[in-house]
Parts: structure tokens; sequence; C-alpha cells
């Protein structure tokens, strides 16, 4: 029997890097996931290569193009989060993809674009019946505020992710806050800002594979706020998310499966499945939400390309249901192959 291909791509860059305390920091890049992904798929008996991605590179698109085309005989596993130093571009890879027929896991070109803005997000969920915070997208600091906008909110970049440009100072509680944020978040990321009713209420993540009948919500899990500071807002800022040197990294842990009733924990799901299923996303995906004081659950984005590391939330949600690491990864490569098997049926 002759041997299954994934040909793994990623970016090829640095990692972030962050000053912390007047220290300049380097974060890990993708790197470290991409060999944990080809171990899980070795171990499954697949074999693999790896195609990365450069930004600064000239001819490194060419080059990538080249590889990627030569992949064809098997099916590619997509960590690209974007392309040439932008994540709006993260849409455009899968278009490539698509236009040289290559096979890939994850969602298309158009659930990775409308996925990476919150506002189109919430407005397509909202008109679907799916709950989210109230919202208006600035493109200046602003005058007055919609009727339906209360103090606090929370101010992010329109189109990124990962928790770039949200820090403690994103929630903001007076107007001469929330025009400061707002134009912050304009220049530093050259593009619109996006402001939120803030929510105040517990936080989960659900992971959901597959796709069509067969599609399933894992079990939740809970963003669990321990001993946080008082005077800071309780939110997956960028440095809780990525710097270890910051004591905020400590203060925000994962709980999956969550500590949550059934009906509560069905409840979560069968929003996470709705806003998957609206936003088309294939394969594998992550829907963070909060819960309003209401008990309302409310979508605050829909993550089609997830992060996969070990030690991220996806992969917890595999363990809560007996997947380890190389069953998840390779469970996600099967249902890449099935849904192609079916498309071309
Ligand atoms: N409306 C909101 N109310 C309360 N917290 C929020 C809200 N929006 C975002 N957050 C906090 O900020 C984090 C990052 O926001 P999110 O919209 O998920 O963007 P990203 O794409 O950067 O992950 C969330 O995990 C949550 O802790
Ligand atoms: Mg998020």
């Amino acid at each position: 029997m002759t041997e299954k291909k994934v040909s793994i791509i990623f970016n090829d860059d640095e990692g972030d890097k962050y000053v912390f305390e007047g220290q300049e920091i380097n974060l890990e890049n993708v790197f470290g996931t991409v060999k944990d992904i080809e171990n899980a798929l070795k171990e499954k008996g697949y074999s693999t290569s790896i195609i990365g991605l450069k930004s600064v590179q000239k001819n490194s698109l060419d080059e990538f193009i080249k590889k990627i085309k030569s992949a064809s005989d098997g099916i590619i596993f997509n960590l690209c989060e974007g392309a040439l130093g932008k994540s709006s571009f993260e849409a455009h890879i899968t278009g490539l993809l698509e236009l040289y027929g290559l096979k890939f896991t994850g969602s298309g070109p158009l659930t990775l674009g409308m996925s990476l803005d919150k506002g189109l997000t919430k407005d397509i969920l909202s008109s679907r019946e799916i709950m989210t915070p109230e919202y208006c997208v600035l493109n200046a600091p602003p005058s007055k505020l919609k009727r339906t906008l209360k103090f606090p909110l929370i101010v992010k970049p329109l189109k990124e992710d990962a928790s770039l440009g949200i820090d403690s100072g994103a929630v903001v509680n007076t107007m001469k806050e929330l025009k400061k944020r707002v134009e912050y978040i304009i220049e530093k990321f050259v593009q619109p800002a996006i402001v939120e009713e803030y929510i105040d209420g517990r936080e989960f993540n659900i992971a959901v594979m597959g796709n069509g009948k067969t599609k399933k919500a894992l079990p939740p899990s809970e963003i669990v706020f321990v001993d946080f500071p008082e005077d800071k807002p309780k939110i997956c800022c960028y440095e809780a998310k990525w710097v270890e040197e910051s004591p905020l990294y400590h203060k925000t842990k994962p709980e999956c499966p969550a500590n949550i009733p059934e009906g509560f924990r069905d409840e979560l799901q069968a929003v996470a499945l709705r806003a998957y299923e609206i936003m088309g996303c294939r394969d594998y995906a992550r829907v963070d939400v909060r819960v309003g004081e209401d008990g309302n659950i409310k979508v605050l984005e829909v993550n089609p390309n997830p992060d996969i590391s070990p030690d991220a939330g996806f992969a917890r949600a595999g363990k809560a249901i007996g997947l380890d690491y190389s069953d998840l990864i390779s469970e996600i490569v099967s249902i890449a192959e099935q849904r192609y098997c079916l498309e071309t049926r």
C-alpha cells in the first residue's frame, strides 16, 4: 500500500516581538506546531512534507507556488494565517490552493475572508438569530455613540486575531477613553475599529469538527480568570494569551470540559454548531462566546483557522472526547479527505 501524503503549509516567519516591562521578548513562531503536526501524522502512517511561505524573501511566493503544485497527489494541511505579512491574505492562500485544484484541510477563502471581519461576521450571525454583543464599526474617533451602546465598551481592530491590539486599555468607560482608543487602533493597525458592548461574564470556546450531518461540537472549554487583578478587565488580552513572562498569562486558565450543567453545555454546543454552519466553516473551527448578565450566549467571533497546537484549546477539547493529539490531527485530515470524496461523487 502506498503511503498517504500530507504537505503542511505555514508562514515561515520569525515569531512576534513583544515589549514586556521594557524588555523585548521573542515569542515562539508556528514552527513548533508544524513539527508537532508532522510527528502526529507520521505516527498514523502518513508521509509528510513541510512547505513554508516567507514574508520577506524576494520570490518567496513563486517558490511557495512551485512547491504546493508538487503536492497535488496528497492533501495539504493548511496552517497559513496570512501571507506577505498581511493577515487579510489568509483567505487568498486558500483561493490559490483552490485555483490550482489542490485539496486542503479547513475552510475556504469566503469563510476565512468573512470571519476575519468581526463586524461582517456579527452582521451575518445576528441576521440569522445568533446573538452577538451590540457593536459599531468606526473609521474615525466618534463624537457621539449609538444609543444601544452603553459603557463599558471594548475596542478591537476590525480585522485581526490572536488578541492583537487587545490589552487592558481596550476596555473603556468614558467618551474620552473611547476616542483615544479608537484613534490608537486606526493608526496602529491601519483599519477601522470595532466597538462592542463589554460582556463581563463567563467565556467559553467551543471546538467544532466535521461537515454536514456528521459535524459535532466538542465539550466547551471555559477560560477561568483566577485571582485576576481587580483593576484589570477580565479579558484574554495579548499578554494573557501569548506572553508567558506576564502574570496575566498564568491567571487565565482553560478548563475543559467546562464545569457547567448538561443543559447549558447543549446550548453552547448548539450555538457553536449553528455559527459554524452559517459562516460556512469546513472540517474544524472554534467559536468564542461570552455569557451576558441575562444568561444569553453571545458569539464574540468564529475562528475558521484556530490554533491547533497541542497546548491550545482545540487539542484540549479533543482530549476531552478521548482523541489524543495524533488522533485529532489525523481525524482532521480524514474529515477533509471525506469531504473531497463526497464532492467528486
Ligand atoms: N464584547 C466583549 N466583551 C467582553 N470581552 C470581550 C469582548 N470581545 C472580546 N473580548 C475579550 O477579548 C478576547 C479577544 O477577543 P476576540 O474578539 O475573540 O478577538 P481575537 O480574534 O483577537 O481572539 C476575548 O477572548 C475576550 O476575552
Ligand atoms: Mg478570539
